[in-house]
C-alpha cells in the first residue's frame, strides 16, 4: 500500500489537461492559484501542508472505516476523533499527546488492531499532523 498520490501529481495532471484544452486558461487558472495563495485561501478551508495531506491519506485509508462509518458495526462505536488533541485527555482518560497516540497505534487498544507493521515510521509521523488539523467544523 502506498500512500504517494500528492497534490504535486495531482496539479501536475490538472496543468496537462489544462494546457491541452487552452493554454490561455491554464495561465489563467494559475494566477487565480496564485492569487488564493497569497490570500491565504481564506475563502474556503485552509491548505493542509503536504505533510498534513499526506496524513489525510493515511487516515482516509486505515481509520475511516472505524472512526468515521463505523463500517464494521462496531459496538460501542469507535470514538469521533474530531479535534482529538484540543482536548486535554483521550477517550480513555490518558493525556492526549503524540506519545500516547503513537503508543496506542502501535500497539491496538480493545477492539482496534495494532497499526506497528501497517505503517512506516514516515506515515506515522504525517497522520499525527493530520490528525493535529482534524477538527469538527470546517476545518482543513
Ligand atoms: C477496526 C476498527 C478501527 C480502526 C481501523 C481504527 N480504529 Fe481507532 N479505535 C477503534 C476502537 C473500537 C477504539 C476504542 C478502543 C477502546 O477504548 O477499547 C479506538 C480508539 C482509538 C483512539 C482512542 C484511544 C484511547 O486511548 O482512548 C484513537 C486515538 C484511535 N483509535 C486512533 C485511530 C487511528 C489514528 C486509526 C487509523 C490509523 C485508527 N484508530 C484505526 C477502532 C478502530
Amino acid at each position: 500500500m502506498t500512500f504517494s498520490y500528492g497534490f504535486a501529481e495531482a496539479f501536475a495532471i490538472h496543468r496537462r489537461r489544462a494546457a491541452g484544452r487552452a493554454g490561455r486558461s491554464a495561465i489563467a487558472i494559475m494566477g487565480m492559484m496564485a492569487a488564493m495563495a497569497a490570500a491565504g485561501c481564506r475563502t474556503s478551508k485552509p491548505a493542509l501542508t503536504p505533510l498534513e495531506a499526506q496524513g489525510k491519506q493515511v487516515f482516509a485509508v486505515g481509520c475511516a472505516h472505524c472512526h468515521v462509518y463505523n463500517n464494521w458495526r462496531i459496538t460501542p462505536a469507535p470514538p469521533d476523533l474530531h479535534g482529538l488533541f484540543t482536548r486535554k485527555t483521550l477517550p480513555d482518560g490518558e493525556p492526549a499527546t503524540d506519545a500516547e497516540v503513537e503508543r496506542v497505534l502501535m500497539t491496538g487498544k480493545g477492539k482496534m488492531p495494532s497499526f506497528a507493521y501497517q505503517m512506516t515510521s514516515q506515515q506515522m509521523t504525517a497522520l499525527i499532523a493530520y490528525l493535529h488539523v482534524y477538527k469538527a467544523g470546517p476545518h482543513k
